[in-house]
């Protein structure tokens, strides 16, 4: 490509002459980020599902490196999407590099921005050859099915650390929404509003752009489309389209229940070694989350079902799923989600279910090393009297069999703490729950 050509494209995603669009700020990522990218000299990679504003994170963390005080010919962007880039190679990208020293002049060792870089044929290569030679500090992102956290391990093996980025947590939503809620205070006299929010945040899910737009519907149909067809049945070849958008839609309307490959492959005519493949390709680009049964034996952790929860409440209802009487199960996979971005911060947590031989259940088990930190039951409708001695039986023998002293209850608008047979159990509304430390991570 020409010197000039290039240059026009690099000038177009940088803030050398003018401010990108860069959004609306996701503090807690771009804390993290700034943590990962100080406190080490590894590549940072940024992953997530598609669609959860791993690019403008990218783009943010340019900005708030800008206003920290890196001189702008230190940073560097590139979005390989661009489509005036054309043959896409580790050459064009030596050729964007000593462009960009030529056209700037850095003072010190810059920041690379690399989006999605999957485009670029034998990228981690040349990464990995400015990482070692020390000339770049390198941050890459791309589209998640391109750019698997596994096969990123084989590729720059022990040489990065990854953020993973998720959709947006109810606390950014609510930012998304103009409500800022930094403590207490700020909550008093909206509770009406946020209640009002987290129910559209149950309905309509949690991706930045459904949350900004009016046509939010479309929206996630498009996502399930590229999803589809971009994701899946390209990336991992697959000829069997009508088994495969048949799954999809079975997890999406199965969203917080328990999972069989063989009863699904059963019910949906498809063999169940497909079924256990594609679910495995759902889970690598963060489609769907299998979660295992607890268990002391490893044995019966494995065979046991699995419980299945999806990325976005508001794909199971745009694909046209009656979930008005299920929003008990929504609001679960709501919890799960949230649990999900707490484990990924903290390896040492461990995340199952719970349930015993006379079928009863406790949704969440969280293990910290070889004890049991707490248990969560979520259970939508706590008026009922019938539902909430259930929950209650159900917590409390597992409270017994896990020795835990304590144990939580997520409701739709109850509050308060009661002792069962000496058992603390706490009520709280997700609401409150997702704002809180336990539950949020962006506050
Ligand atoms: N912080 C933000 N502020 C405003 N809008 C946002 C923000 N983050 C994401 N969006 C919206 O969501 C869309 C997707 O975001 P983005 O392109 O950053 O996602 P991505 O994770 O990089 O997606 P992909 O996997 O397709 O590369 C954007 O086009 C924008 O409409
Ligand atoms: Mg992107």
């Amino acid at each position: 490509m020409d010197k000039n050509e290039i240059l026009a494209i690099l000038k177009d995603w940088n803030d050398w002459e003018g401010q990108q669009n860069i959004g609306i700020l996701r503090d807690s990522y771009l804390n993290r980020l700034e943590g990962l990218i100080q406190g080490s000299n590894q590549v940072i990679t940024i992953t997530g599902p598609r669609r959860a504003g791993k690019s403008y994170i990218m783009r943010q963390m340019g900005r708030r490196l800008l206003e920290k005080g890196v001189k702008k010919e230190n940073i560097l962007f590139v979005n390989f999407e661009d489509p005036r880039f054309t043959s896409l190679n580790t050459k064009l990208l030596t050729q964007i590099y000593d462009i960009y020293k030529g056209f700037l002049s850095p003072t010190d060792t810059p920041y690379l921005f690399l989006d999605e870089v999957q485009e670029v044929k034998e990228w981690e290569k040349w990464v990995r050859m400015m990482h070692e030679l020390q000339k770049a500090k390198i941050i890459v992102s791309g589209s998640n099915a391109h750019l698997l956290s596994r096969e990123l391990g084989t590729l720059l093996t022990g040489r990065h650390l990854d953020l993973t980025v998720f959709p947006l947590s109810f606390a950014e939503y609510l930012i998304f929404n103009g409500v800022e809620i930094k403590n207490d205070f700020d909550i008093a006299g909206k509770e009406v509003e946020i209640d009002g929010l987290l129910h559209k945040y149950v309905e309509k899910g949690s991706f930045p752009e459904v949350a900004l737009s009016v046509k939010k519907t479309e929206v996630l149909l498009n996502y399930f489309d590229d999803l589809l067809t971009k994701d899946l049945l390209k990336r991992f070849r697959v000829r069997k389209t009508p088994a495969m958008k048949t799954l999809i839609k079975y997890y999406l309307s199965n969203a917080s229940n328990l999972m069989s490959f063989t009863s699904a492959g059963k019910f949906l005519q498809v063999h169940t070694n497909t079924v256990e493949r594609f679910s495995g390709y759902f889970e690598d680009v963060y489609l769907i989350f299998l979660l295992k049964r607890f268990s002391f034996k490893i044995k019966e952790q494995e065979k046991s079902p699995r419980k299945a929860y999806t990325i976005d409440t508001g794909l199971c209802n745009a694909l046209g799923f009656r979930f008005s009487e299920n929003s008990g199960r929504l609001a679960e996979n709501i919890v799960f989600l949230a649990l999900k971005q707490q484990q990924i911060i903290d390896p040492q947590m461990e995340l199952f279910y719970w349930k015993d031989v006379h079928h009863r259940e406790v949704d969440f088990v969280i293990k910290e090393g070889t004890t049991v930190k707490s248990l969560i039951q979520v259970c939508w409708n706590m008026k009922d009297e019938k539902t909430r001695n259930r929950e209650l039986r159900s917590l409390q023998k597992a409270m017994r069999e896990l020795k835990v002293s304590k144990a939580l209850i997520i409701t739709e608008d109850t509050e308060g703490e009661e002792r069962v047979n000496g058992f603390a159990v706490q009520t709280v509304p997700l609401w409150k729950w997702l704002l809180s430390e336990e539950g949020a991570i962006c506050l």
